[in-house]
């Protein structure tokens, strides 16, 4: 086993979530690579608190330049509010470590490009997190996508839905607040996860008419009084891509208005031939169109088909926390060079490659006219 040192700069909800997914790697049963967490940075002493659990993470700071500074360290994980996605990832990046940036790369386009121009001048391995396509229907879908089995493609649908703004009296945080959500709002929040599949067929839209809509514009500041929110909380993207030389109807949604779906990630894919669909909402589910004298929509319960073993049993139903797993195996294998044909994570180009759309949705909506990308 090669052992990889780990810190993670922002300690909050992700990076928990990664620091536990490190904490059960022996889950995986073949893999030579393993991630060591030594050392963590959050400017929120209670963050830091929760990191006495890992015992190898023995660095725990408020000055992420500390963490920075530790040569032990050879990857660093950024989860913190997207204002300052562009200041760290750089500063990581300028320090020699690899990096696992989450989304959005960067609080808009020009963000996200001048990130971009860093890791190309830098060399490091760089990847940006979107764990959904690592669900084991998400893999087959992409594989059904690759096979043909589609022929001429009718329609793609790409989503990604949650309900969290429902509540009025859900207080706000960062996310509802452009100058650290930014404008974008559910599409920085929830973007990539739709556009991740799809960029890696090669179907970016070429034009898109963007639906926007805004949520609650005042929440409980969680102190006893109110606070304005200003972020879009759900879009529509109607796009049309190419695909094999036709324009195909395309539709991208990013919600957090969606009434009753939970983490909700789907994708549903229609053509002449066949059909495939899937959704967390049914983990391990997948729909398959097949067309003979009658037509058939054929339901298979995949179980925990991953692309990285583990010692999980076969029949048993995957979550958000293995597909985390799944990721982080994809990126630690990936940077040794050995991924081996697998499912990749999301590149450097192809988040610059989303924030291009979201770029696109944004002025579609300011002008109310279809936006050519
Ligand atoms: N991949 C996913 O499924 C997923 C899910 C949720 C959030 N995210 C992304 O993860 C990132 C973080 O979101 P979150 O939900 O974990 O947020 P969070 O608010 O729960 O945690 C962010 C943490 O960063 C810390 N922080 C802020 N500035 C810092 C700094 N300069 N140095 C060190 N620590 C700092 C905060 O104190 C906080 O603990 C965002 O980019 C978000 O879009 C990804």
């Amino acid at each position: 086993m090669k052992p990889v040192s780990i810190g993670i700069i922002g300690g909050g909800l992700m990076g928990r979530e990664i620091a536990s997914a490190f904490a059960r790697w022996c889950a995986l049963t073949e893999i030579n690579v393993v991630p060591q967490l030594v050392s963590v940075a959050d400017l929120n002493p209670a963050a830091l608190e929760w990191f006495k659990h890992i015992p190898s993470c023995t660095q725990r700071t408020a000055d992420y330049r500390e963490l920075l500074a530790n040569p032990a360290i050879d990857v660093v994980y950024v989860a913190v509010p997207h204002d300052q996605h562009e200041t760290l990832y750089k500063d990581v990046l300028l320090a020699g470590k690899d990096l696992l940036a989450e989304k959005p790369f960067g609080i808009d386009l020009d963000s996200a490009r001048r990130i971009n121009a860093v890791v190309e001048q830098s060399g490091r391995f760089v990847r940006c997190s979107s764990e959904m396509p690592f669900f084991p229907g998400a893999q087959r879908a992409f594989r059904y996508a690759t096979s043909g089995a589609l022929g001429r493609v009718l329609e793609v649908v790409s989503g990604f839905h949650h309900s969290s703004d429902l509540d009025p009296n859900k207080p706000a945080n960062w996310k509802r607040w452009s100058a650290q959500c930014g404008e974008g709002g559910a599409l920085n929040d929830l973007g990539m996860h739709a556009c991740h599949i799809p960029l890696r067929l090669g179907w970016k839209p070429h034009s898109l008419f963007a639906q926007l809509q805004k949520g609650y514009a005042t929440r409980p500041d969680g102190k006893g009084g109110s606070v304005a929110c200003d972020t879009w909380d759900n879009a529509q993207l109607h796009t049309w891509t190419k695909i094999q030389g036709q324009d195909v109807p395309m539709r991208l949604e990013m919600k957090r208005l969606a009434p009753g779906a939970t983490n909700t990630w789907f994708l549903e894919l229609r053509g002449t031939e066949g059909g495939v669909c899937f959704s967390t909402a049914e983990p391990k589910t997948l729909w398959q169109f097949e067309r003979g004298e009658e037509q058939w929509w054929k339901r298979t319960e995949l179980g925990f088909g991953t692309a990285f073993k583990t010692v999980t049993g076969g029949i048993f139903e995957p979550g958000f926390p293995d597909v985390i797993q799944q990721m982080w195996a994809a990126y630690l294998l990936e940077r040794e060079g050995l991924l081996n044909g697998r499912f990749g994570c999301a590149t450097p180009q192809e988040a610059v490659a989303s924030h291009e759309i979201f770029a696109a949705a944004l002025l579609s909506e300011k002008e109310g006219r279809v936006v050519a990308l």
